[in-house]
């Protein structure tokens, strides 16, 4: 091979390794190959020369060719590395990192609270069965065995709605309880039953321990053995998994509902430190729920016969258990809809509530 080939071949590899990226290497490419390229001007010489000297000529071109080609390819091969390298590394990203920009939102302590009472009990075997939050008399009322000249009535300050003729329509009543989801659900569901009825209801007061609305969670259970150490033991592990205390004490004291017979009140134990409410130690108790058997009258209100069918039935605050737990002073504070309010006592709302991850994380 001659010098100047010699010479064409190292300057074209030259070009060619010199490249830095890939549109420069496409300018070298054309430039020894392409059309114009000197390879090719060089490939038009041939026929200018003798037979000999043209094939041993065109052997050596064809063999820059081939050199060139194959480090062109070479090396793109390697720009495209290069490229695709620095592009995953400008584009990682860590899958470990909170996301972005900080999620702003929180959850309302009612709606965790919710979630986490539906958590427990779901893992016990119960579902969520809901009611209107306007009823009729029979079903807040009448069917849960108050009947028109019961006292209860006058004790539960009930909002009545407004008939078309201005009238108050005492047919139309916010619900002053969620047991009122007791009788619809044993209206339309065979025993065994076991549900829970979270929800809004509705009663005329207002001061710091009541507002005119705030949300109950009822339990209804009932087949045809059920007796009230099951309650006692729902309750036990109830209040033991949304308190997270193990074995939390507790106290049942003899109570009246109408609804239920025998009735009891259910205390926790508890204790004031540092101005803080402590649940589980202590000396003090602190009244948590209403609950008891379901009374026959209501059982026979609802078509059940109670010689065949019995049961439990409990219902607390939500807001008052969240206050509890989460050492929310104020009742009313939870309608304020403070965003500062929010952003203190609010939860995350990705963490959903579980007992396996822990309910309140
Ligand atoms: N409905 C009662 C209340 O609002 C609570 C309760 C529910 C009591 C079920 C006993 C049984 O205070």
């Amino acid at each position: 091979m001659s010098d100047t080939l010699d010479q064409l071949q190292d300057a074209l590899l030259g070009d060619v390794n010199g490249a830095g990226d890939l549109d420069t290497l496409e300018t070298v490419r054309v430039a020894a190959l392409g059309k114009k390229g000197r390879i090719t001007a060089e490939m038009k010489n041939l026929g200018g020369l003798s037979p000999d000297e043209r094939k041993e000529r065109g052997q050596a071109l064809n063999k820059i060719k081939e050199a060139v080609a194959s480090a062109i390819n070479l090396r793109k091969e390697a720009l495209e590395d290069a490229a695709l390298n620095e592009r995953l590394q400008a584009e990682s990203i860590d899958v470990s990192l909170p996301v972005r920009p900080e999620e702003m939102g929180r959850l309302h302590p009612i709606s965790q609270t919710w979630d986490e009472i539906v958590a427990i009990f779901g893992e016990m075997g119960f579902t969520v069965a809901e009611g209107p939050d306007i009823e009729d008399d029979f079903h807040n009322f009448t069917a849960l065995n108050i009947p028109p000249e019961h006292p209860a009535r006058q004790e539960h300050d009930t909002f009545y709605l407004q008939g078309e003729d201005g009238q108050i329509d005492y047919e139309k009543v916010l619900r002053t309880h969620t047991s009122t989801v007791q009788i619809h659900t044993m209206q339309n569901q065979e025993p065994p039953i076991r549900i829970i009825a979270p929800g809004r209801t509705y009663r005329s007061d207002s001061d710091m321990t009541h507002t005119p609305m705030f949300s109950q969670v009822e339990a209804l259970v009932i087949d045809k053995k059920t007796h009230f150490g099951h309650l006692k033991g729902c309750l036990q592990d109830f209040l033991s998994a949304y308190f997270e205390v193990d074995n939390l004490p507790l106290r049942f004291r003899s109570s009246y509902f109408p609804f239920t017979e025998p009735s009891a009140e259910v205390d926790i134990q508890c204790c004031w430190r540092d101005g803080e409410l402590v649940v589980g130690e202590g000396d003090d108790w602190m009244e948590i729920l209403g609950s008891g058997m379901v009374h026959p009258n209501v059982l026979r209100a609802c078509g059940l016969d109670p010689d065949e069918y019995q049961g439990f039935a409990f219902g607390m605050g939500i807001e008052r258990i969240a206050m509890l737990k989460y050492g929310i002073p104020d009742l009313r504070t939870f309608f304020d809809a403070d965003l500062r309010w929010l952003r203190h006592y609010g939860f995350l709302p990705m963490e959903a509530a579980s007992l396996i991850r822990g309910l309140s994380v």
